[in-house]
Formats: C-alpha cells, structure tokens, sequence
C-alpha cells in the first residue's frame, strides 16, 4: 500500500494533460456485452478501476487489449459465462454496470450486489426498478442479483429517487433498453456528460437513443449492436481536482484537453471565490483552460447536485479550498448527504469544519498546516492531497489507493507544476479509525 508525502506551500504553475474520463470509460466498456462487434475505445486512463472491470469482463468472456496510450479494444469471444462474481465486483461498485448488457444480450445475468461504500448509502433500487418495468424477472438471493428475461420489451420508466436520479441506473438501462422489443422513456434520467457520452457510443454502436443530455431519454430497440470506435471525453473531475490545486496553491495553471460545457458550475463557484479562468477554444469542442488564484480567497456558499449542478464528486476538493477562505463558507451535498469523511481529515491540517447533516460550515483559516492524515475514498483522498500542496510543512496521505482507482499519474502530474509528492510504500496502521475498514471489504466509488 502505498503513501503520498508532501512538501506543502508551493505554488503551481504550468501546464498538465487532462486525461479521458473513468466514470465515461466504465460504463462504455461495460456495454461491449451487448454489442456483436469490436469496440475501439481511446482515452481510456490507465487507473486500477479500468483493470478491475477488465478483469471482470474477462470472466463474462470479452477479449481486451490495452495499449499504452489509451487505447482499448474489446470484444466478446464467448456468450455463455453470466455471473459477475462477488470477488471482482467487490473491488469497485461501478461493476454493477454490466447488469444491463448482459441482461439484455444474454437473457440472463447473475450478478453480485456491489455491498458497502464509504461515501454513504448507496442501493441499486432503481437500477433494479428499471429492469423489471423492462419485463425483466429480478431476485435477489444470497447476495446477488439475478435477472432474466427472454428480451426485454420497451416500457416508460421512471428513475426518479430521494436524492435525484441514477447516473450508473441510466447508464444501465440505456443499454439494456438498446436491445429490447420497441421503445423505452426514461423520465428522470441523469444528465451528466458521462451518460451522454455512452449514449454516443451506443449510437454509434448503432442504438436508437434521443434526448441524451436531458431528463427524458427515449430508446428505440433494435435486433443487434456492432462494432464501434469512440473517443472517451477529457475527464471533468480530474479537470476540476486540477483547477482546484492551482487555486488552493496561489499558483497559475494550464489544463487541457478539456469540454469547458461540462465545467460550468465548477468554473462559477471557483470564480466567486475570486479565482480567475480563462478559456482558449480548440477543435472538437475540445479547448484549454487557465486557473489563475487571487492573492486572497473569497468564502461561497455551495450545494453539490445533479449535473450540471455542482459535482458531488468535487465536493470534497472545494472544501479543502474554502478552508482557505477568508471568512465563512458553507458547503451542503444533496447527492450523498453523508459523505464528509474528509472533513475530520482536513481538521488535522488545520481546517475549522463543522457538520450538520448534510451541510458541513468551513471557517476559512489563514495557513493550514501539515500532518498525518488517511484517505477514506477517492475524493476525499483528493482533497487531503489538496490541502497539502498548500499546507506549510510536511503531510503524508495514507490509503492512497483509493486515489489510484480514479486519477492517472496524480503524483506524477502535481510534481510537472512544481508540487513535491513523494510516493512510497507504507506499513500497514496498526490501530486504524472506525470507517477505515479494510478495502477488501468495501466497494468503494466516486
Ligand atoms: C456515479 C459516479 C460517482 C458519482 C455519482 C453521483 C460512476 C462510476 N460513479 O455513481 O462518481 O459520485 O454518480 O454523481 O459513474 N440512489 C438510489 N437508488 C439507486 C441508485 C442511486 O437511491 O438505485 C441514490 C444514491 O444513494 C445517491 C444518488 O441516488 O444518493 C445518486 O447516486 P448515483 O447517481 O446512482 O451514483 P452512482 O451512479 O453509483
């Protein structure tokens, strides 16, 4: 297991690659399995969710090979294998994605329910909801979900729940419904650009899907998908971490590639705060951006949504910045309204928090300071990292895998702006906290 330390109080300055989007790639190579053709895949990153679904996929009988810049190509060589084993699912909940496909190709699927996460409670009840309005016969016995149907019939469902809709749900039902008898509605559909992009890829698969991007998605069935070749977007959360660091540090950074579209609510909160972007336009919607920090931090007050609302994926990042602010700040996430782990965290650097529910109130402190502290899922590893660039003095960030399930080479990109990370490996913690059970344990996202 491996440890960030890191010599805090640099600014950064420079410019650094945005690389292809995990949450789009995910659900995109899970979507093979419905398909009867190659799937030429580029901009997948090298991350260790990538393998662990790859792995998975190899199990359900798609042949893949990875190159070093991103590429991907997948391709079913065997229809017969159905069940999605606990072991590989286990590792990331994203597995789940592959319910839908394989349902819908195979006329059967067995899959293991993803289990705990440490960002909150986290059911596939709409996902399951779906299928069955599908026509799908769904049990769940023994900790797996068992689906099957012969071919699902389109129908109009409603993916609505507590806390908005379901970004992997849609993703799920987009696909099963690709392959079902006549036409499906979602109604309440995730917007986010991640399911936009696997409905790209789905069309170009040769699905009939209007009205990606917005909350009612319509699918007409067809008998077969082929092959494919798709490009996966630039990743908006790592763009955003990335934006994040050079405000938090002072510093003046360049990213790139980037869809500025899907950094709307990022960019606006940053620039109440003071931070100052700008954008240079490429081709392919595709463009540059500079983050340049203000001498001081403004406080804002914020609340993390659906798409294009603020991503709860950034929520943890913002708040290591807001520590910094001069004055109060206040931060609410009604999309996991339980995931502030990060906030006691980010206390042992000096951070004033306090949580209320699903609010947590920042007072800005002029200087944080470094110390100790351990990751407890992705984006709270994150932050943490975050506030030790700007932190005075050394931090040391344990668990740092959860950082590696969903940023390429973020060391390695900080230390390209002038950051001082240091990976190295750790002894295990002899008495950890209560919420930092053993990743073998968890199915842990975000
Ligand atoms: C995806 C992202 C994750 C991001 C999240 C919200 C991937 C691989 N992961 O996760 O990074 O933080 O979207 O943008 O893309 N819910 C239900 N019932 C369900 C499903 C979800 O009540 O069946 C609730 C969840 O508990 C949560 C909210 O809906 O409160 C949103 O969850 P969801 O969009 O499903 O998150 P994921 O797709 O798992």
């Amino acid at each position: 297991m491996d440890k960030f330390t890191i010599d805090g109080n640099r600014r950064l300055t420079g410019q650094v690659g945005i690389s292809g989007s995990k949450n789009a790639a995910l659900p995109i190579m899970a979507a093979v399995l419905a398909s009867d053709g190659p799937l030429h895949l580029s901009g997948v990153p090298d991350l260790v969710d990538v393998h662990s679904l790859l792995s998975l996929l190899e199990t359900l009988g798609v042949d893949s090979q990875y190159g070093d810049d991103g590429q991907l190509r997948l391709l079913v060589q065997t229809r017969q294998p159905h069940v999605a084993h606990y072991d590989l699912v286990r590792r990331m909940r994203a597995s789940i994605c592959v319910l839908g496909p394989l349902l819908a190709r195979r006329g059967r699927a067995r899959v293991s329910l993803p289990g705990g996460c440490n960002i909150g409670h986290r059911p596939i009840d709409l996902h399951l909801k779906g299928l069955a309005a599908l026509g799908a016969d769904i049990r769940v016995e023994q900790g797996y979900v068992i689906a099957t149907a012969e071919r699902l019939c389109g129908a109009s469902i409603f993916l609505g729940g507590p806390c908005g809709s379901t970004v992997t749900g849609t993703c799920n039902l987009m696909s099963a419904a690709t392959l079902a008898e006549g036409r499906t509605v979602i109604e309440a559909a995730a917007c986010e650009p991640e399911v936009v992009d696997l409905g790209e890829c789905l069309r170009k698969m040769g699905a009939h899907i209007d009205g990606l991007g917005t909350p009612r998605i319509e699918i007409e069935g067809v008998s077969q998908l082929g092959g494919a070749t798709h490009r996966v977007i630039p990743d908006r959360i790592e763009a955003a971490t990335l934006m994040i660091a050079a405000a938090i540090t002072g510093g003046h950074v360049e990213i790139a590639p980037i869809r500025p579209d899907h950094l709307v609510a990022v960019r606006e909160v940053l620039e109440q705060t003071g931070v100052r972007i700008e954008t240079s336009t490429g081709c392919d919607s595709l463009a540059s951006l500079v983050t340049t920090a203000p001498p001081v931090l403004a406080p804002t007050t914020l609340t993390a949504l659906p798409y294009p609302g603020i991503p709860t994926d950034v929520q943890a990042q913002l708040m290591a910045l807001l520590s910094r602010a001069d004055g109060i700040s206040v931060i609410t996430d009604k999309v996991f309204p339980d995931r502030f782990l990060h906030a006691a965290e980010l206390g042992r650097l000096g951070a004033r928090i306090v949580r209320e529910g699903p609010t947590a109130v920042i007072h800005g402190v002029p200087r944080l300071s470094g110390a100790n502290v351990m990751a407890s899922d992705l984006r709270a590893s994150a932050a943490l990292v975050l506030a030790g660039l700007a932190a005075e003095g050394t931090t040391t960030v344990r668990r740092i895998y959860h950082l590696d399930r969903g940023y390429e080479r973020l060391d390695t990109k900080l230390n390209q702006l002038g950051g001082q990370v240091i990976r190295s490996e750790d002894k295990p913690v002899a008495t950890p906290p209560h919420w930092a059970t053993p990743a073998s344990h968890l199915a842990i996202d975000g």
